[in-house]
């Protein structure tokens, strides 16, 4: 019986995680919400050691220690642009746990448990190791460890079928008899359903898995605790579950895609993406000067950030950019479409670094009927977001992803290296509009020499 003192910091601890989610919806409050949740887990973690009469405290206390200082170091090392995998990985790390835990709950279990105990037991060990090796492939492909494109092969739907069947067959057995040889057959299968479920996702769609792995992990943990009897487990994985759920449905439907297709378009040979040629179609591009008259003398510019100034870690420069059109009395504002980049919020991370105001920066929704009206739209490294091929071309791996509508306005500016696609792998016909210039080159090069030239007008 958990004791009642224990039960209330239990509750508190509940109690940050839920304030925690709420501030981490908001960019102002992103920080506090992320520390509030922090300072609740290890409150949660420290308090078992003075209520419970642990056994191995040495060992206990050594892979806190290798765990904490992996973590660090893996977080204060890791890139931007790496971030999801990062996550994937912590992901994947928090599945396989809650099914190891699992699995030594089983030893215990053997006698005298209840059915829905041994269910329960079953049901982490499977869904644990799915999200422990889904995340693992998640973190290879992102990371280019191996082919980030969909890999597929005959048999693959009757594989990832078979090892399914067998998981929920093991599982019925692990609560009519259970046993570790079974439990531990029921880990390995759950291994390979992560592994196979993962495989025919394909660039673009893996952040949408990783998120739906990690609603997976949740529940699992979610279940763990209800074995454990620790509520603050199953208060966390809980939350956790839902709001993996939720991020997979608002991530899929900002890119106008089901989270079955994402998962097997694949397999019906519709799916998804890779990396497309360069094309060697004509287009206009300029230099720094003239892009710098065509900013310099508008009244009105709306500035689409993409994946590519995460890549040039541009931000500051095209603050500095924004900084000095704003004093020349131009309207300036920036607009974020949901999937811009590779993460969620990824643009909004990026942008509040270089301590861009939040209030210039408009959700796509808001900004999109203002393209209309607007002179110059400065596309700093971006590309999928402003394709108009979402809107008119049935087939391509973007139709119906609500985009931005750079196509709207009088003039549009693209700063990239090269006429590489973005990373939907296809041509962008805006690229080749009588009404956009392009400025070839690493974004931060590019934005540094027009901050130049427009300080010079
Ligand atoms: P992309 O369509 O990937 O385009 C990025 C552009 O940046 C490319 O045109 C690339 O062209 C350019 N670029 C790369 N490095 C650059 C550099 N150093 N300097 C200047 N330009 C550079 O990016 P996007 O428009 O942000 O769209 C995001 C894509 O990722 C969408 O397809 C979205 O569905 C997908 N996605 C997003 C998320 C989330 S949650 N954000 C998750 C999964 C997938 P060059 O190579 O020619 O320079």
């Amino acid at each position: 019986m958990t004791p009642t003192w224990v039960q209330l910091v239990y509750l508190l601890c509940a109690v940050c995680f839920i304030l925690a989610l709420k501030g981490l919806s908001g960019p102002r409050t992103a920080r506090a919400g992320n520390l509030l949740g922090a300072a609740g887990a290890v409150v949660g973690c420290a308090v078992v050691f003075f209520y419970l009469d642990l056994e191995h405290v040495p060992q206990i206390l050594g892979a806190v220690a290798v765990g904490s200082v992996a973590g660090l170091v893996g977080a204060r090392r890791v890139q931007m642009t790496q971030m999801p995998q990062m996550v994937a990985l912590f992901n994947g790390v928090g599945g396989g746990a809650a099914a190891l835990v699992a699995l030594l709950e089983l030893e215990h279990m053997v006698e005298g448990a209840g059915w829905f105990d041994l269910a329960a037991t079953a049901f982490t060990i499977v869904v644990g190791s799915v999200s422990f090796s889904g995340s693992v492939i998640t973190f290879l492909k992102l990371q280019e460890l191996m082919t980030s494109r969909p890999v597929v092969f005959p048999g693959l739907p009757v594989a990832f079928g078979g090892a399914l069947v067998g998981s929920v067959g093991l599982s019925g057995v692990t609560v009519a008899s259970p046993s570790m040889a079974v439990g531990i057959v029921l880990g390995l299968l759950g291994l390979l359903v992560g592994v196979l479920l993962v495989l025919p996702v394909g660039g673009a769609d893996v952040p949408i898995v990783i998120s739906l792995l990690n609603a997976f992990t949740g529940l699992t943990v979610a279940a763990g605790g209800y074995v454990l009897g620790n509520t603050l487990l199953l208060v966390a994985g809980t939350l956790v579950g839902a709001s993996g759920t939720f991020l997979t449905k608002l991530m899929a439907a900002a890119m106008g895609r089901s989270v079955v297709n994402i998962l097997f378009g694949a397999l019906k040979g519709g799916s998804t993406l890779g990396a497309g040629e360069a094309s060697d179609r004509p287009v206009r591009s300029a230099g720094p000067e003239d892009v710098a008259i065509l900013l310099g003398y508008a009244s009105k510019v709306i500035v689409v950030p993409g994946y590519g100034l995460a890549v040039a870690q541009a931000q500051h420069t095209l603050r500095e950019l924004v900084d000095v059109l704003g004093a020349r009395g131009t309207q300036v504002d920036y607009a974020i479409h949901p999937v811009a980049g590779r993460m969620p919020g990824h643009m909004n991370v990026l942008l509040a670094e270089a301590q861009v105001p939040y209030e210039q920066l408009k959700e796509m929704d808001d900004i999109n009927g203002e393209f209309k009206q607007t002179d110059v739209v400065l596309v700093v490294g971006a590309n999928d977001v402003v394709n108009p091929a979402a809107k008119t071309t049935p087939g391509a791996p973007i139709y119906g992803m609500p985009i931005l509508n750079a196509d709207e306005a009088q003039q549009v500016i693209f700063l990239k290296r090269s006429m590489r696609p973005g990373f939907a792998g296809i041509e962008n016909e805006l690229l080749f509009d009588p009404r956009t210039t392009l400025l070839f080159g690493d974004a931060k090069d590019s934005l540094g020499k027009l901050l130049s030239a427009v300080k010079s007008l």
